[in-house]
């Protein structure tokens, strides 16, 4: 019989908090990581009820747990249990990631610089001095936001159907980087051809709704674009392929979903994951998937 020793009375335990998880590809992207690094830890869902979420957070700190990711619907709900928060989380509203130390919260949001980096690795490009289109205005174009500023763009233009969300965008990016330039619209009704990226936050085709796009019939895209879609189901969506034609190199969100893990679990234990093993992250994921 062979036994079972990949979790010990040793194991440092980790997780995601969320409701509903079935879905959730982060058991398997912390437990890859914690094998090919040769880590002692485990990974495991933490499926919670909305009325036992308080109770159950306390839990996990009674428990030992070294960190947990969170996800919906807690991202906020998370908030006013956290010690300490990072300037990013606190700017976007939204924690995904938390470490326990000494019966201490730390909340941190690695959407920034997850995106950043699934941006920069998969595009081959950065954000130094370009002018950006992010279409939307929810949690997701905030933590977009913030990385397209941090990574030093001279113009971003927030353009959501619903106009008065993007004021509070705005203010989010323009509160970490007063310098940029940042130009709210409801439609795309500016000169989309003279911006380098443009990125959709958006949830329109994403599936089952996967013949839907944002801003159908408005966006015209050229070759010197960069169009990533941080939907990564399916992983051609259609705005994907419109851009495409016009041979603009485009980037689904798949890379997004795997750099900010990445960037969690280094939280976790306190190291640097080598590029290279980020890379042969992406690239098995993109094969499982
Ligand atoms: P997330 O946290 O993933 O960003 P969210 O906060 O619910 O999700 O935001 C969803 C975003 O997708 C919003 O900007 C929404 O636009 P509205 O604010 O006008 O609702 C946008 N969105 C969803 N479906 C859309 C569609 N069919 N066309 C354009 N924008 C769409």
């Amino acid at each position: 019989m062979k036994i079972v020793d990949f979790v010990n009375g040793r194991s440092l335990l980790l997780g995601v908090t969320g409701n509903p998880l079935e879905h959730s590809i982060s058991p398997q992207l912390h437990n890859t990581l914690t094998s090919i690094l040769n880590n002692n830890c485990i990974y495991v869902p933490l499926r919670i009820d909305e009325e036992d979420f308080d109770e159950a957070i306390k839990g996990l700190c009674a428990l030992g747990f070294t960190g947990f990711n969170v996800t919906i619907p807690y991202k906020n709900k998370i908030l006013k249990h956290l010690d300490v928060i990072s300037k990013e989380a606190e700017l976007i509203g939204a924690v995904n990631t938390v470490k326990i130390k000494d019966n201490k919260l730390y909340g941190f949001n690695t959407d920034v610089s997850g995106f950043s980096d699934a941006f920069k690795e998969e595009s081959g490009g950065d954000f130094f001095n370009k002018k950006v289109v992010i279409l939307g205005a929810g949690g997701a174009a905030r933590a977009v936001g913030l990385a397209v500023a941090a990574g030093g763009a001279s113009r971003i233009y927030i353009v959501n159907r619903t106009f008065e969300k993007t004021g509070a965008i705005k203010k989010i990016i323009k509160d970490y980087d007063s310098g940029v330039d940042v130009i709210c619209r409801d439609s795309i009704n500016f000169n989309i051809s003279k911006t380098d990226i443009v990125i959709n936050t958006t949830s329109a085709g994403m599936y089952p709704d996967v013949e839907n796009m944002p801003f159908e019939g408005t966006l015209e895209f050229d070759r010197n674009m960069t169009v990533y879609d941080l939907i990564y189901n399916p992983s051609n969506t259609k705005l994907l392929k419109q851009a495409a034609k016009s041979g603009a190199k485009t980037v689904n969100g798949l890379g997004m979903l795997i750099y900010q893990g990445i960037r969690a679990y280094e939280i976790w234990m306190d190291i640097k994951i080598e590029d290279d093993i980020s890379r042969e992250m992406l690239l098995s994921f993109k094969k499982y998937l």
